[in-house]
């Protein structure tokens, strides 16, 4: 009797310990909230970012960042939500210390309200305060579209969120972009933006069966989340597949492949919305990052 008496209590201590450990907090670095962003800057960090095709439902002809379409996952569907200003329906109520939070410790604003990673905050988090600011500010500046966000397609018990803190505790460090001073600046500006605002890592690393992101494999290539499957874009894969960095701007401008493929699907509007629409300097950045230093 004793001794299941201390073994009991045992368990008590470990599982405490081990919830307490689960659910602490994930915060990353404070963020400076007295920037002002430039609307016209965070424009074009909606454009890298992509964040118009998650958060727009184009084919039900919805108004742009007005909320998606269903994003299927192995958990459910999730639905991103609309976050244009309006007051009831988007974000208008929310300040810039909100904003920073959700994109860089994946946190809504309330008790334990964490955000479910099909939105890649883990990249976002690497942004700058002063791109935060920057794309709050264009946020702020789009008109208000009075659209409901839809409620996500989760069955339990994925869709009780402060377990997500456990999500959040294995798999997501909150952190800012260190630059490798051994490389290039061009290098750097290429690693930034695929691991951090472009975001390729999210659809082209492979996930765990608790949907974590497979480090050990970077961009090694994904299948069973929302962009179906997705090939992998080392470089040695690149260059097996006929890439050089010309072909690879092409791709991404264009979506005509080396093997005169034309890529569709999830990348087709990547494409479409964002890397087509980048500066050539970052188009080049992407390709010194992905085929190697010149
Ligand atoms: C891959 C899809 C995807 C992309 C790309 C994406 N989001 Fe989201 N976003 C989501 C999903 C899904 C949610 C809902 C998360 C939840 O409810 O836990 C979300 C939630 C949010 C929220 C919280 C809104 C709320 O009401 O809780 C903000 C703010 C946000 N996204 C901003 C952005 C910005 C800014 C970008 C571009 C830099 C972006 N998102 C890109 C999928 C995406
Ligand atoms: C929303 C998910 C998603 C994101 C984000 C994404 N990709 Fe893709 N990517 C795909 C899918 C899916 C394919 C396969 C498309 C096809 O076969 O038509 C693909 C294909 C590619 C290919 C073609 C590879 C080949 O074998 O020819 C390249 C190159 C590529 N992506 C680069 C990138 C880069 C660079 C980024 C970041 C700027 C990126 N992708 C972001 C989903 C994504």
């Amino acid at each position: 009797m004793r001794i299941w008496l201390i073994a009991i209590g045992i368990l008590a201590v470990i599982g405490l310990g081990l919830a307490l450990y689960f659910l602490k907090p994930v915060n990353g670095p404070a963020r400076d909230l007295t920037l002002v962003g430039d609307a016209t800057r965070g424009a074009y960090l909606l454009v890298l970012g992509d964040c118009v095709a998650c958060h727009t439902d184009a084919k039900a002809g919805k108004a742009p960042f007005s909320g998606g379409p269903a994003l299927r996952t192995p958990f459910g569907s999730f639905f991103a939500p609309n976050i244009t200003p309006d007051p009831d329906h988007g974000i208008g109520g929310w300040t810039l210390a909100d904003f920073s939070r959700a994109l860089s410790d994946g946190e809504g604003p309330g008790f334990m309200n964490h955000l479910y990673p099909a939105f890649p905050y883990d990249s976002y988090t690497l942004m700058s305060d002063e791109e935060i600011a920057d794309l709050y500010a264009a946020l702020m500046a789009l008109e208000p579209i009075a659209e409901p966000s839809i409620a996500h397609e989760v069955g339990f018990p994925f869709n009780v969120r402060p377990i997500l803190a456990g999500w959040k505790n294995l798999f997501f460090t909150p952190k800012r972009f260190a630059p490798d001073p051994a490389r290039s600046k061009l290098w750097n500006r290429g690693k930034y933006l695929v691991e951090g605002p472009a975001h390729c890592v999210s659809c082209h690393t492979p996930r765990n069966a608790l949907g974590g992101p497979d480090t050990s494999h970077p961009l090694a290539g994904s299948s069973g989340g929302p962009a179906g499957n997705v090939p992998g874009i080392t470089s040695e894969r690149l260059v097996a597949e006929g890439y050089d960095k010309a072909m690879l701007i092409e791709a991404l401008t264009t979506g005509f492949t080396p093997g005169f493929d034309i890529l569709g699907g999830a990348m087709g509007e990547v494409i479409e919305n964002s890397t087509a629409k980048w500066t050539d300097e970052d188009l080049q950045a992407v390709a010194e990052y992905l085929l190697g230093e010149e």
